[in-house]
């Protein structure tokens, strides 16, 4: 009884690696497993990785990066394990998302993920090597010419695996030269690839200036009209929901994003935020621009890789966040909890269950009245979770027993 209301049916476009049906269809990508996860001290089990792939599935998410598989065993296994489970779970409409992993442009790395991703029906290989001159002069010690040359070789290797469906990421694309740009990606298009990624690697970009950077890209690179366009910005500066959402206007319709907004520094685009934003204003502003997503499960996505993540969103966060959401009816309130699958209570208040973390816990007993010190909460979290596992709801009731147990009276 954890399932959010029936959603509404989503239509999705036939999948074909590098086509979209219906031009208005904006694919989306998580990496929360992948980039979301090298956020500090972010490290997730097999098990729960694998949990939360399932979640992503259940959300609608078209491509799950579920990790990148040359970089340890466990990240192998754990990739392996999805493309087998979560890659082959067809739903109703017969649809599967794409189990996507992550190499470098070397051929063991293309072997390991293939290796790992071949058991999805939609399996994916992701290859990625620096094109900004300060990355290929000091940490690749490359010419121009010979990035290239490796690119277009492990685009064409990893097609040779057997995978018709290659990604190719120019990182730091940002900070490129745009005519290397148009040059490298012509040729990967050549090559093989079916995805062209723009990573903003260092969150470098201003929203006008990345849409630009799309439309010129889109404008400029040979044989471009053969692939899907897509967007990795990195939110050091604040911007990765806005720059996103401009290379999407520009023609990007695959965006990159982590649920939470989770990753190293600053973290990634958010899937919440572009995705509620193109919910709220697909029609109106973005040209007609709409996902697969389902939203009514994305309260729950969240609370899952808060939970399992340990990083806790703050509480002004938008979309997801406590008071971003809960504080502000009526007026002032241009998404229903509802939508995005918070439940609530018969006291208005919110449903609490086995995946709710302290900071869930912690709002609901401060909106009943009880402010806990660190310690007293700690206690009745761990009775609550207890509570939880044999329930699945714990009610406003629940709670006060729990509280009272502990004798802290409001
Ligand atoms: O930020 C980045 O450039 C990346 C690429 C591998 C896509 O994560």
């Amino acid at each position: 009884d954890r399932e959010p209301p029936a959603p509404a049916k989503v239509r999705r476009p036939e999948y074909v690696p590098n086509r979209i049906a219906d031009p208005n269809y904006v694919r989306i990508f998580d990496t929360t497993l992948r980039d979301g996860e090298q956020s500090p001290g972010a490290s997730l089990t097999s098990k729960e990785k694998l949990d939360i792939a399932r979640q992503l599935s259940k959300l609608g998410v078209d491509i799950i990066e579920a990790g990148f598989p040359a970089a340890s065993k466990d990240d192998f296994e754990a990739v392996r394990m999805i493309a087998k489970e979560v890659g082959n779970a067809v739903d109703v409409d017969g649809y599967v998302p794409v189990i996507c992993g992550l190499s470098r442009c070397n051929e063991n790395d293309i072997r390991t993920a293939w290796e790992a991703v071949k058991y999805a029906k939609r399996p994916r290989i992701h290859t990625f090597i620096a094109t900004s001159p300060i990355h290929m002069e000091y940490k690749l010690r490359k010419s121009k010419e010979q990035v290239i040359e490796i690119a277009r070789n492990m685009v064409k290797f990893a097609r040779s695996l057997g995978c018709d469906d290659v990604e190719f990421s120019p990182e730091d694309a940002g900070r490129s030269e745009r005519e290397f740009l148009y040059q490298i990606l012509g040729e990967v298009i050549k090559a093989g690839a079916t995805t062209l990624n723009i990573p903003d690697t260092v969150g470098y970009t201003v929203p006008k200036e990345f849409g630009q950077l799309i439309a010129d890209i889109k404008a400029n690179t040979p044989g471009i009209e053969n692939v899907i366009i897509s967007t990795h910005c990195q939110n050091d500066l604040g911007l990765s929901t806005a720059n996103t959402l401009a290379g999407a206007c520009a023609g990007a319709r695959q965006l990159e994003v982590t649920i939470n907004g989770i990753g190293e520094r600053a973290g990634n685009a958010s899937l919440e935020e572009v995705v509620m934003t193109i919910k709220c204003c697909g029609e109106r502003e973005l040209g007609g621009l709409h996902t697969g997503i389902n939203t009514r499960h994305i309260s729950m996505t969240s609370t899952m890789v808060e939970e399992y993540t340990g990083l806790h969103v703050q509480p002004h966060k938008a979309i997801v966040g406590a008071d971003g959401m809960l504080k502000h009816k009526g007026t002032y309130e241009i998404i229903s909890p509802e939508d995005i699958g918070f439940e609530r209570t018969n006291e208005a208040g919110i449903v609490l269950g086995k995946l709710s973390g302290r900071h869930a816990l912690r709002r609901r007993l401060h909106e009943l009245g009880y402010e806990l010190e660190d310690e007293q909460l700690e206690s009745v979290f761990w009775r609550f979770k207890a509570v939880a596992e044999q329930k699945k709801r714990v009610t406003d009731a629940d709670l006060r027993a729990l509280v009272s147990d502990e004798v802290f009276q409001p």
